[in-house]
């Protein structure tokens, strides 16, 4: 059906929008499985998945059964975990000393992971965290946060996960200096191959309140401000980042990741090695209870917010809805 011309014009973009061939032929970014990690949360026990009240469909795992979702995923197509250990209150100390014991929850789970399924990219968290009775990222002295001696702590943490056969392993702590002391570990103890995907440009954000429900992790006093970035900051992540590569980091991260597409964005200009994005807890909860509600449609909502992230130049994703999202690409 062809109509008469009225406006007189060169240029109409509309006609590469006319069919769905067409749109496909010009789309600029694609979201594909390959860019999906996906994160997950391991705790002890046996036969046990619990549902995480604000996370709606995403569950803590018990070794076990962990390994039955992981083995889903990977045949959905997912090539990359991140593991979360919800460590018993009675393991927890100030120093984290449980984050380095070989025969620790994350160690268990990353060997058997590696037995079960050995092609998939196992991805381990090195931070204090989920470890300290005081829920901050480092050890805590007179209401402060260490940094060097924490940095200590996470170099331990760190080789004893690649001991366990972790591929790569992620700083989310924030401490200064930590690439470079877990690369230098980590080659002294002979894992060259052992990959560093730092948390760079890690924000003190309210998005994460969701994964502390899930780890029981939340701060027992103050905030993560003192080594967290400032939401208000750009320019800063450039320092983080040029730290980051300098002291060896293979990948660079931005999380929170919808709040932060500028970031990305910047990031993506900035470096050449990849840009992963953290598609947090926050995110996740947001888009479950609207959808909950009838308010928005899920599916839709879901695979429009991670493109955002790809085309902001994000080329990893860390999301709960890996699953959801590799069905959907099928
Ligand atoms: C802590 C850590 C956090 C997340 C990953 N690692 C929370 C925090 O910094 O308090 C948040 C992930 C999410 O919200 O999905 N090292």
């Amino acid at each position: 059906m062809s109509s008469a011309s009225k406006l007189s014009l060169t240029r109409r973009p509309r006609r590469l929008r006319r069919t769905e061939a067409l749109r496909r032929m010009v789309q600029e970014t694609q979201l594909s499985v390959n860019d999906l990690i996906y994160p997950l949360f391991v705790m002890e026990g046996e036969n046990l998945q619990e549902e995480i009240p604000s996370m709606p469909e995403c569950y803590r795992y018990t070794l076990d059964l962990l390994l039955k979702e992981v083995a889903d995923a990977y045949n959905l197509g997912i090539n990359a975990i991140a593991l979360f250990p919800k460590v018993p209150e009675e393991k927890k100390d100030n120093k984290g000393t449980e984050s380095y014991n070989p025969e620790g929850l994350a160690q268990r789970t990353v060997r058997a992971i590696k037995k079960e399924i050995p092609d998939i990219t196992v991805i381990t968290d090195v931070a204090l965290d989920p470890f300290s009775t005081y829920g901050h990222d480092g050890i805590v002295e007179d209401g402060k946060i260490l940094n060097d001696e924490t940095v200590e702590v996470l170099v331990k943490m760190a080789v004893s996960q690649a001991e366990a056969g972790a591929d790569i392993v992620a700083p989310s702590d924030m401490m200064d200096g930590r690439i470079g002391a877990i690369r230098q570990g980590l080659d002294a103890a002979g894992f060259i191959d052992v990959g560093i995907l730092a948390y760079s440009a890690k924000y003190a954000s309210a998005y994460y309140g969701p994964f502390r429900d899930a780890l029981g992790s939340a701060p027992q006093f103050g905030d993560k401000q003192t080594y967290q970035m400032n939401p208000a900051n750009a320019q800063e992540a450039i320092t983080e980042v040029e730290l980051d590569i300098a002291e060896g980091a293979d990948i660079v991260m931005v999380k929170p990741a919808l709040a932060y597409l500028d970031i990305i964005r910047s990031l993506k200009e900035y470096t050449d090695i990849p840009v992963a994005a953290y598609n947090v807890s926050g995110e996740y909860a947001m888009i479950k209870a609207a959808a909950e509600k009838g308010w928005i449609d899920e599916k839709k909502i879901v695979l429009e917010t991670l493109l955002s992230m790809k085309r902001a130049g994000a080329d990893l994703i860390l999301t709960y809805f890996a699953k959801q999202v590799a069905l959907m690409l099928r």
